[in-house]
Formats: structure tokens, sequence, C-alpha cells
């Protein structure tokens, strides 16, 4: 079967990748992303040569060119992740957010289409990967299920909620086989170094400031990015069509208990003496629209398909710091930019 996941050099993406492309030997995992300063293909060096893998560089938005791909491989599976997906970057430049996110999406779901061709007997599926943020911000009590209404508050999340809606159009009009996931915060080993963790990580480890915006009072519920990917495999191979999914990792957290103990375990893991990093944390203007608070309930993905979080918080983010910490290499070509220099050589 020759399965197309778009964005697979990200964060998310790349942990799909290597999955699938382990797992799935009888399968060709193509791999599409434009790599834009979030995709980055060291993610994915130890599986690059698997025989079972190719990676494409391209964008998603160029129509011409998408058609000519599903023309060539006739995927018979998407899951779609390329995305604009840092909210204070949406904040600033929402227009790339409706190119990617909105159109591009429209384009990939209509190079489906016609792959697919409205055949109901073939086993040929769209998996549109979402967020949390379409349901907008819960108040300090109450859960996001599948029914809740959207309700987006940023630029990012209007765009996120507006491919969902289109996904699910195509879906009821044209009777699109697809599947949705809405997932809370993953956090784990390749993610950008501009969302709160591994900014946090890099920060501390350079003691520069940790800007907590606000009060730090924000409550997000936080799951290990490889437990995402095996829910992704879940639902990709048991998922209903025409169903959605939460996938939650049932861990609040408020932003400021999350930095003290992202602290405590730094200065564990650095050698530094006790509160040594806690003064690095520095309150500064908030984000316009801030969610106050995401958590997911996660009861149907777990009760149909039997998937719940494999990692408690301490160990996943254990072993995320202990990444970021023998993978300094990574952390300094990235913020350095380093790693698009080598790959824009290497194609086009
Ligand atoms: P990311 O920003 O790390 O990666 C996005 C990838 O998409 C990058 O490799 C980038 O090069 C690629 N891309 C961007 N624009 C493209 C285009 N026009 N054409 C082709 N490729 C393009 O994102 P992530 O955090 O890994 O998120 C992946 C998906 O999961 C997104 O759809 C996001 O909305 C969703 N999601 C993320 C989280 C999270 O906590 N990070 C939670 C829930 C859902
Ligand atoms: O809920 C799922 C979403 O989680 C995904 O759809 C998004 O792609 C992903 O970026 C993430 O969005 P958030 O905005 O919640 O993540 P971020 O890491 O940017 O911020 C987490 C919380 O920390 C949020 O309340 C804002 C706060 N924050 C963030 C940064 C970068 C700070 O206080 N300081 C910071 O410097």
């Amino acid at each position: 079967m020759n399965v197309l996941i778009t964005g697979g050099a990200g964060f998310i993406g790349s942990h799909v990748v290597r999955l699938f492309v382990e797992k799935y030997p009888n399968y060709h995992i193509y791999n599409l992303d434009a790599l834009t300063y979030a995709g980055n293909l060291e993610n994915l060096v130890d599986i690059e040569n698997k025989p079972n893998y190719t990676f494409i560089k391209g964008d998603i938005t160029e129509e011409a060119f998408v058609n000519s791909l599903f023309g060539t491989y006739k995927f018979e599976g998407v899951i779609h992740l390329a995305a604009e997906s840092h909210v204070d970057r949406s904040i600033k430049d929402p227009l790339a957010f409706v190119k990617t996110n909105v159109i591009g999406s429209m384009i990939l779901l209509n190079a489906f289409k016609e792959c697919w061709k409205g055949d109901t007997t073939s086993k040929k599926r769209f998996y549109h990967v979402s967020t949390d943020e379409v349901y907008g911000s819960l108040g300090e009590t109450g859960l996001f299920t599948e029914t809740t209404p959207y309700d987006p508050n940023s630029p990012y999340s209007a765009s996120k909620a507006s491919s969902d809606h289109f996904v699910r159009a195509y879906g009821e009009t044209y009777k699109l086989p697809y599947v949705i996931t809405n997932c809370s915060n993953n956090y784990g080993q390749n993610q950008f170094p501009e969302k709160l963790i591994p900014l946090f990580i890099n920060n501390i480890i350079h003691n520069k400031p940790l800007p907590v915006y606000g009060d730090g009072n924000y409550t997000r519920d936080w799951l290990y990015v490889k437990d995402h990917a095996i829910a992704i495999d879940l639902v990709f191979h048991k998922g209903v069509n025409g169903e959605t999914y939460n996938i939650g990792g049932v861990n609040e957290w408020k932003n400021i208990d999350l930095v003290k103990l992202l602290c405590k375990q730094m200065d564990f893991e650095l050698g530094r003496p006790k509160g040594t990093s806690e003064q690095l944390i520095t309150y500064v203007k908030d984000r316009p629209g801030h969610d106050l608070r995401y958590a997911i309930d996660a009861s149907k993905i777990k009760n149909e398909l039997g998937w719940e979080p494999s990692v408690t918080f301490e160990e996943g983010l254990e072993k995320t710091i202990k990444w970021y910490l023998s993978n300094e290499n990574w952390l300094k070509n990235v913020t350095s930019g380093q790693y698009q220099l080598y790959y824009k050589k290497q194609y086009r």
C-alpha cells in the first residue's frame, strides 16, 4: 500500500513516519514536506535509506504538483500533518496559516477525491490530523469531547477548524472516506524550540530568561509525542470512517507549575544547585487571545480503540530533557539555521 504522510519532516510527522516505516515493511511511505523552518530531515536520518521510504520535497499549496503526485503514486492512504503549527506565528502572519492549513488541505482533499474516484468499496482513507484548539478555551472545569462546538480563538486554530470543516463536508457531500483526530499539546524529542518545553530547555541550557506569558496560570493537557504516533497508527487502521477521535494525555498542568518542574529536572540533569533555573523565570506580556485551558476527554478512543497514553509525564519529560541534552548539535543546527542550509543544498 502506498501511504502519503504530509509534514513528515516536522515534529509529530517524523515520529509517525518512523513508526510506519519500521512497523509496516509491506507499505511504501512517501513523506511529502516543504521543509519550511519547522521541517528538518535530521529528524529522520536513521530511516532515510530504508527501501520502503521515499522523501519528496514539495509544497501542498502547489496544486499541479500535488495532483501529479497522486496521479503517479495512486496513494491508498493519506495521513495529513503538514501545517503551520505555532500560535504566536499565526498572530503575526495569519495569511500564511490560511495558505497552508486551509488551501493546502483543500488541494490535498481534491487530489485524494480524484484518486479515490468515489469508489465506496475501496479501503482508501484520508486521515486529517487536527488539534484540540479548535474547541476554543475551557474554564476551570469541563473537558473537550468530540461533540464540543468549535470555537477557535487564534488564527492558527481558526485555520485548523476551517480545514476540519472541509474534511467533514467532503465526507457528507461526496462520501469521501475520512477520519479526523483532535489532539492536545505534544512534547518530546525533535520539537522545534519555539514551543514552550523545548524553548525553555534550550534557554535553561544557555542561562537565558524563561518568558512565561501573563501570570502563567494557563493550563494545557500534555501528551508524549510517541503516544500520539501510536494513536495515529491505531486510528488510521481501526478508526471508523466519518468519525472524529479526541486524543489527550489526561495530564493537565498549569504552565507555571510545568515550568517549575522542568527547572527542577534540568537542574538535576545539569548538576546545577537546586533552584538555579527557576531564577530565570520572567513574566512577560501575555499572548493576545490566550486560551485559558485545554483538556481532553479521551474516553472515546480508549473505549472504542483501546488507546491510552503509555508514558507518565515525569517519564516523558525526563526522556525529553535527556534527548535534548545529548543532542545539543541538533539544537545548535536548528537555532543557528544550519539545518536549512544543508538540506536546501540537497533538495534544490
Ligand atoms: P511542525 O510545525 O513541527 O511540522 C510541520 C511540518 O509541516 C514541517 O515539517 C513543515 O516543513 C511542513 N509544512 C509546513 N507547510 C507546508 C507546506 N505548505 N507543504 C508541505 N509541508 C509543509 O508541526 P507539528 O507540531 O509536528 O504538528 C503536526 C500536525 O499536528 C499539525 O497539523 C498540527 O496542527 C497538529 N497538532 C500539533 C500538536 C502539537 O502539540 N504540536 C497537537 C495537536 C495537533
Ligand atoms: O493544543 C494543541 C496545540 O498545542 C497544537 O495544536 C499547536 O500546534 C501547538 O503549538 C500547541 O499550542 P500551544 O499554544 O498550547 O503551545 P505553546 O508551546 O506555544 O504554548 C504552551 C503554553 O505555554 C501556552 O499557554 C502559551 C505558553 N507559553 C508559550 C511560549 C512559547 C509561554 O508562557 N511562553 C512561551 O514562550
